[in-house]
């Protein structure tokens, strides 16, 4: 038996934010990315909040890629004030901080479960809409993706004003992020039609917007429609999970501190490659593994369809690559890290295990094996 559901209202459209006036709590507590704090976006909220007479406090102590003990900073502070509600304002890291942080707080007070209200303030990892949170252990180099249904988001609220100040750099490595989890959810071991129908506008959205988004901060259309996508293919992987470029690329955030959607970008291509045994020399075959037919889709729905099914795949791959150029990304590991190559060398083998032991990895369409992963992470040196 399979089963689809979603689990978070969400509220999106033209002043979305309005929905906080109406959230009917007296006081709250923001856990923000500092940068949504100190460049007045929190106004944005807070405002709606004063506007219903709702009082907050703030808890700011939230970095990318959060680890653990953020995590318990934020678990005393919301102890101390028993808050009903919580509301996650910022990207990923902000909102993956909260979700810990409540799940954290309900096992040390049995009974506390206050609400969840996620406001990203980027286009990326739909972490508003999902039962995950990628909490990091620094101490050990290590990323894990945690994952419960009591860390899904109540209400999800997508308002564009909250991104248009998010810088270039940060679209195109939050917008390949998006791309990623529709692709990944789409030849998921575990896909059904429910996430395949989400993950396909996904995709959609981002061939029309990505690009679009990324040269404009002002284009406000473009930026809700990323907006949108991300939430799209959130929900797509939260049903169908993910697979090995995830698995992989934890492991380059935990020991490079490689950004995660950069580092996604970075992986994509490869793992198609992999994943559909098709190479630059590979010729017509009878038969082709299941994910092969999926991969031609997503080529057909970027417009990049070709003559058959190795033609597609290899456009589709030229495809990634053109968007990571097209935004400035860069094309290798060793212009995203200032790692020596003999040092990166060093770490491919416990990166290589870290990925086969990753939850993400255990939906990817081909099983790897360890030398594969090593491979693999070599080759995008
Ligand atoms: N929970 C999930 O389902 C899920 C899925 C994928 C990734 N993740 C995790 O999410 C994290 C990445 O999240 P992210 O990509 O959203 O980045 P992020 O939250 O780490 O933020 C990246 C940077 O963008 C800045 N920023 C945020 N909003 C901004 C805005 N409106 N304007 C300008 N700057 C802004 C932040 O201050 C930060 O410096 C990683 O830890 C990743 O592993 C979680
Ligand atoms: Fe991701």
């Amino acid at each position: 038996m399979k089963e689809f559901h979603i689990g978070t209202q969400i509220y999106f459209g033209e002043s979305a934010l309005d929905r906080l006036s109406e959230i009917g709590f007296d006081r709250v507590i923001i856990l923000a990315d500092p940068f949504v704090v100190t460049s007045g976006l929190v106004k944005h909220v807070t405002d709606k909040l004063d506007g219903a007479g709702v009082s907050y406090a703030l808890f700011t102590d939230i970095v990318p890629d959060p680890p653990v003990d953020k995590v318990i900073a934020g678990v005393a502070e919301v102890l101390k004030g028993k808050y009903p509600c919580m509301i996650a304002v910022g990207g990923g890291s902000a909102i993956d901080t909260a979700k810990a942080v409540r799940k954290f707080a309900g096992q040390i007070e049995p009974g506390y479960a206050p609400r969840l209200i996620a406001i990203p303030t980027t286009s990326g990892t739909g972490s508003e809409v999902t039962s995950f949170a990628v909490i990091s252990n620094p101490a050990e180099d290590k990323k894990y993706p945690l994952c419960s249904d009591d860390m899904m988001p109540e209400e999800a609220i997508l308002d564009e004003v909250l991104v248009k100040s998010v810088p270039a750099a940060i679209t195109a490595d939050t917008g390949m992020d998006v791309m990623t989890h529709a692709i990944e959810a789409y030849v998921s071991t575990n896909n059904n039609e429910f996430s395949g129908a989400l993950a396909e506008k996904a995709v959609e959205i981002c061939g029309q917007f990505l690009i679009r988004s990324w040269a404009d901060n002002n284009d406000a259309h473009a930026r809700r429609k990323m907006h949108i996508a991300a939430c799209l293919a959130g929900i797509a992987f939260n049903s169908a999970s993910l697979g090995l470029v995830h698995g992989m690329a934890h492991q380059l955030g935990a020991h490079l501190h490689i950004p995660h959607g950069r580092a996604c970008a970075l992986l994509l291509p490869s793992l198609i490659e992999y994943n559909s045994g098709i190479t630059t020399s590979s010729r017509s075959q009878a038969e082709y593994p299941p994910c092969v037919r999926k991969y031609c889709n997503v080529a057909r729905i970027l417009g990049v369809s070709n003559f058959n099914e190795i033609t597609t795949v290899r456009a589709l791959i030229s495809y990634v690559h053109f968007l990571s150029q097209e935004m400035h990304m860069p094309a290798h590991i060793s212009e995203a890290t200032n790692v020596s190559h003999e040092e990166y060398l060093a770490l491919v083998e416990t990166m290589a295990e870290g990925a086969l032991s990753d939850s993400c990895t255990a939906t990817n369409p081909r099983v790897p094996t360890k030398a594969e992963v090593v491979e693999i992470y070599k080759a995008i040196w």
